[in-house]
């Protein structure tokens, strides 16, 4: 853990949260950074044991009782989005309302401008930053466009990524391929399937090979931290260690899941770009999102020295604006949408007061029980999530079905589980090896800090029950 993770200052501390009665508002969560009220850090070691070794039924039960999630449904999607806790919710409500009130000014609550600076300082330290490398973004596609549109590819560039990314990666990587001519590698990152054992090392093979094939022409790693395909946990760190820095190429991570899901330490992986959601795992207002530049991109002079400006803010570009530094250049996107920072803000800061390491290790526990139960009940199914606590997530993937690829009747099954027992999840495909000529399916469950072992359970039961239904 970084120096900045430790000095981390929760607005609020976890022994005060247990006591209260009314939730976080009496707390101070929401909008408490413009008073200055930021209160000191819960010193209390034993305090942390005491839910971390206890059954503690009641912490999270109390947790759960800070979302106003519909309660006809259990919903676990969070891997599309997120639902802001009801504090969070109460003061962006305000904060639209004084928006609306008064547009220009905004009452003064969200300081000068930029009017995020504050807000920037305290989300930092959650996850081992520097205020000056964190960009509130507007979401993980925001981040992930503005570093890989901005930096300064030329023909016959090789960029490195895998057959498991999202659009929000592919859709600028195809624009760079297009524009420049840049080679763009989609590598075959193992798939677990149930039956062969896959480990980090598999994962950090598959780059170092690519490394070495490719060379000097490597201008670029990107690739998910959880894919989203199939909620496999990449080993961030080792690929950025091992592989990246000693090779001098940057790296920039898509970290839509990670963001509120994972106890995340920027400098402690130390890539060079990480892009996350707001409004998945994180539970701010949509269309937020964090990204992280280190270090004011400056590793970028030392290892593209043959490129001049090897980075352009495509929002606020150098020619008149170098005097607002990288960090505002890449944060100025025009007007702004400041109650929906504010509540990312909040959000982080009610993660920071629970315990990022704690939420982490929740949200892998029910993950762990949903994937032992589905495994006891489905022996026969296909499973695509890993259960090995390196390369889980909160994300599990399987397949109930004889039929990988019989999409029909997956989402049949998807959308009865909704209709007729509440439990809300989606779908996902994906190629298990690049040369697969279809696509395989698959359910895609996320368990979060507001579920519950008997959400879980439940899941497995109503699966069951209409899974024997149909067929
Ligand atoms: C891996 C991954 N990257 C990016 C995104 C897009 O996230 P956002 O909606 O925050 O742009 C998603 C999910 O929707 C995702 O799963």
């Amino acid at each position: 853990m970084s120096e900045n993770k430790k000095n981390s200052s929760p607005v609020i501390n976890r022994r005060d949260f247990l006591k209260t009665s009314t939730g976080l508002a009496l707390a101070g969560v929401g909008g408490v950074m413009f008073s200055g009220a930021v209160q000191a850090q819960d010193s209390d070691p034993g305090w942390h044991d005491f839910y971390s070794k206890s059954p503690n039924r009641k912490f999270w039960k109390k947790v759960r009782k800070e979302f106003i999630l519909d309660k006809r449904n259990v919903y676990m999607n969070i891997g599309t989005t997120g639902s802001m806790p009801k504090d969070v919710l109460y003061e962006y409500n305000r904060n639209n309302k004084i928006i609306a009130s008064n547009p220009w000014d905004m009452q003064e609550k969200f300081g000068h401008w930029p009017y995020v600076a504050e807000m920037i300082d305290a989300v930092a330290p959650g996850f081992g930053a520097d205020s000056h490398e964190i960009i509130l973004s507007r979401n993980t596609t925001d981040g992930m466009c503005s570093i890989i549109n901005g930096l300064h590819f030329q023909e016959g560039d090789v960029i490195l990524t895998t057959h498991h990314e999202h659009v929000a990666a592919n859709s600028p990587l195809n624009v760079v391929t297009k524009r420049y001519g840049v080679e763009v590698i989609y590598l075959e990152i193992p798939v677990y399937t149930g039956s062969e054992l896959i480990s980090e090392q598999d994962f950090v093979d598959v780059f170092a090979d690519a490394v070495e094939e490719y060379g000097d022409r490597v201008r670029l790693i990107t690739f998910s931290h959880i894919t989203y395909k199939t909620g496999t946990t990449l080993p961030a760190k080792r690929i950025c260690h091992e592989v990246a820095i000693p090779n001098q190429i940057p790296t920039l991570i898509d970290g839509a899941h990670t963001i509120g899901m994972f106890d995340l330490d920027f400098h402690d992986i130390d890539c060079d770009f990480y892009a996350g959601s707001g409004h998945k795992w994180q539970c701010g207002a949509g269309a937020t999102g964090i990204l992280y530049v280190r270090d004011n991109a400056k590793r970028l002079d030392e290892y593209w020295p043959d490129r001049e400006n090897p980075l352009w803010y495509i929002n606020s570009s150098l020619s008149h604006a170098a005097y607002l530094g990288t960090q505002l250049q890449l944060q100025y996107i025009g007007n702004d949408n400041y109650p929906a920072k504010q509540a990312l803000t909040d959000a982080c800061l009610m993660w920071d007061m629970l315990g990022r390491d704690l939420i982490e290790k929740r949200v892998l526990e029910l993950s762990r029980l949903c994937k032992e139960r589905l495994l006891d009940t489905f022996p026969s199914a296909s499973f695509y999530s890993p259960n090995t606590p390196e390369l889980s997530s909160g994300l599990t993937t399987f397949n109930p079905l004889f039929d990988q690829q019989d999409i029909e009747q997956l989402t049949i099954f998807r959308d009865r589980l909704r209709e007729e027992y509440g439990y809300i999840i989606r779908t996902t495909d994906f190629k298990v090896k690049v040369t697969d000529q279809s696509d395989s399916h698959a359910l895609r469950i996320s368990t979060h800090l507001f579920h519950n072992e008997q959400d879980v359970i439940g899941l497995v039961e109503a699966m069951q029950e209409l899974y024997l239904d149909m067929i």
